[in-house]
């Protein structure tokens, strides 16, 4: 039990979900899971752990933004013995490329957090997913005939920018960073920290270059699709 966890040891099982929204963590739970049980409800920010095709799996949501997820991953590292993390979520587009509904898979995570230099002195250090995680996920997309990105994610500390649309970014999308959202180069810092796999799946829901959004059906049909991929990779 931790000041932001109640759930007690063994709650969880090895391999989570982490979407940030706590509603979603709920919705994966009950849509997808088998006896999923409640593990954790503080603060709301709900965590389950149930079955997915008879393998133990948990879902716990983060909350928005590397501050917030780096507290539920380290306890989820370092108090239950989580051995291998999955963020769920959506991501704004930085390429034309990048079509709305389109998955990414964060092969690695550029920031402009101070959270990643935390230790690092003079170095900067270059977050990036679990190798495996990543190729299993790239694999199972290409099966599913899914359309999927892999490359460089932005987690920003920033969602709304002093300068709107795409200059808030600068030479970013310029050198290969293909989406923006606000949790993955902590989580993937903490992963090799403590020497466990980590991965960020991410669907595109509103592209900064084109000004497309998802709309809310195809928003539920893509997200489905992404949550039963991440189970899949999870559990293997
Ligand atoms: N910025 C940051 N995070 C996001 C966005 C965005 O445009 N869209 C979805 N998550």
């Amino acid at each position: 039990m931790t000041p932001h966890n109640h759930a007690k040891p063994g709650d969880y099982a090895e391999a989570v979900l982490l979407p940030g929204d706590p509603l979603r963590a709920k919705w994966v739970a009950e849509t997808f899971l088998k006896d999923a049980k409640l593990v954790n409800s503080v603060r709301n920010c709900l965590g389950y752990t149930g079955t997915w095709n008879g393998k133990p799996v948990s879902v716990q949501a983060t909350g928005m933004g590397q501050p917030s997820l780096s507290i539920y991953v380290h306890e989820l590292i370092n108090v239950y013995g989580l051995k291998k993390l999955i963020r769920i979520g959506t991501c704004g587009g930085l390429n034309a490329a990048v079509k709305v509904r389109d998955l990414i898979l964060a092969q690695g995570s550029s920031t402009d957090s101070t959270i990643v230099k935390d230790g690092f002195g003079a170095f900067n250090f270059a977050p990036i997913a679990d190798y495996g995680l990543l190729r299993s996920a790239a694999d199972k997309a290409e099966a599913k005939g899914m359309r999927y990105h892999v490359g460089n994610m932005l987690s920003s500390d920033i969602f709304y920018h002093v300068e709107p649309g795409m200059a808030g970014y600068g030479r970013l999308p310029s050198h290969g960073v293909i989406g923006v959202e606000m949790e993955s180069a902590a989580l993937y810092t903490l992963a090799a920290r403590f020497g466990v796999k980590a991965l960020t799946v991410c669907t595109m829901t509103d592209c900064l270059v084109t000004g497309d959004e998802i709309d809310a059906e195809a928003r539920q049909t893509s997200l489905k699709d992404m949550v039963a991929l991440a189970l899949d990779v999870a559990t293997e």
